[in-house]
């Protein structure tokens, strides 16, 4: 499997498992199924509301000597709600007992978007609190202590615009080396790309299947199946594979790392496998024309009535 490599020679396999969505009940056996089948990069957040499950799988994944700890690379983030300086290091170790770990891998801030602690969900307006309050630069500061301390190896963000990235790469004293976004065929975000290679950040796509099981408060009821657009299918019978196959292997050919979800045994090695499926220039080509910078995760959350928050902000 091809791997991505930070700047200090770390590597991160280009195909991982994401947890989004992984219900509890579901995700112990997902994970213990996908380390089996080989998966070594496993997506995670504490906003997931699953990680204890999840480091529930590592430890006996460890025990029953399916895997090492040094051959995993585990990604987890920083939720909104804790964003104020003092906030950062007690969230990461609250994952790090979760997860049943010493060190994470990466850790991302998982939105540029600060919330008063504690924030219930459906978010409310009075929930938010704005940029110029808690500025992204601050929790970095102490994303860059807690990298110091060994607590993550790496460090990086995530659904960050090319500005939000360009104004933090300018005060940082650690770059971030990933940027973790939506990206699928009908949203290639090329300029992000080209961005991201010129400053040496990596990419991880999320949502590469169009995160159909999300729930209906976040969906609207019109939008695209990715599944059974006519291009994607054409190509997948070409291959003689799944369309869910085309759209990894689509990630993986950018260059991006890509962490389908799935908890169904066969779904995890149909995904895994698509690491193998090498896509010709004619694919690529047919697939580029697919962009229409359409968002399955439009962030409208955090743009309710009276939030400091609007799209344009948030991706602008
Ligand atoms: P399941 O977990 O039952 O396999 P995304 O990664 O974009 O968030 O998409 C996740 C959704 O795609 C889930 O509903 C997941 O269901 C489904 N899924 C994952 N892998 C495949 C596949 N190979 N074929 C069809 N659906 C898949």
């Amino acid at each position: 499997m091809k791997k991505l490599k930070f700047q200090n020679g770390d590597t991160l396999p280009i195909l991982g498992l994401g947890t989004w969505k992984s219900k509890p009940g579901e995700v112990y056996t997902a994970v213990r199924e996908a380390i089996k089948i080989g998966y070594r990069h496993i997506d995670c957040a504490a906003v997931y509301n699953n990680e204890a499950e999840i480091g529930q799988a590592f430890e006996d994944a460890m025990k029953a000597g399916d895997v090492k700890r040094e051959d995993l690379r585990i990604t987890s983030k920083l939720w909104n709600t804790s964003h104020r300086k003092h906030q950062v290091q007690p969230a990461l170790e609250k994952t790090l007992s979760d997860l049943r770990l010493d060190y994470l891998d990466l850790y991302l801030i998982h939105w540029p978007v600060a919330m008063k602690e504690n924030a219930p969900f459906p978010y409310r307006a009075e929930d938010m609190i704005s940029l110029e309050e808690i500025p992204v630069e601050e929790t970095w500061e102490v994303m860059e202590a807690c990298q110091t301390k060994g607590l993550a190896r790496h460090i990086g963000v995530s659904n960050f615009s090319i500005s939000k990235l360009k104004k933090l790469v300018s005060s940082a004293k650690q770059k971030p080396e990933m940027n973790q976004i939506e990206l699928q065929p009908l949203l290639q975000q090329n300029d992000m790309l080209e961005y991201c290679g010129s400053e040496n950040i990596h990419l991880t796509a999320y949502s590469p299947l169009g995160s159909r099981d999300r729930s209906a408060n976040f969906k609207d009821p019109n939008e695209p199946d990715l599944f059974e657009n006519e291009v994607i299918v054409k190509i997948a019978e070409r291959h003689n594979c799944s369309p869910a196959q085309i759209l990894i292997a689509w990630a993986i050919a950018r260059g991006t790392a890509v962490i389908p979800k799935s908890v169904n045994p066969k779904r995890l090695q149909q995904n895994f496998d698509a690491a193998n499926i090498e896509l010709t220039g004619d694919d690529m080509s047919d697939i580029a024309r697919l962009d229409k910078g359409f968002r399955f995760i439009t962030g409208s959350f955090w743009a309710v009535e009276g939030s400091p928050y609007s799209l344009e902000s948030l991706w602008g």
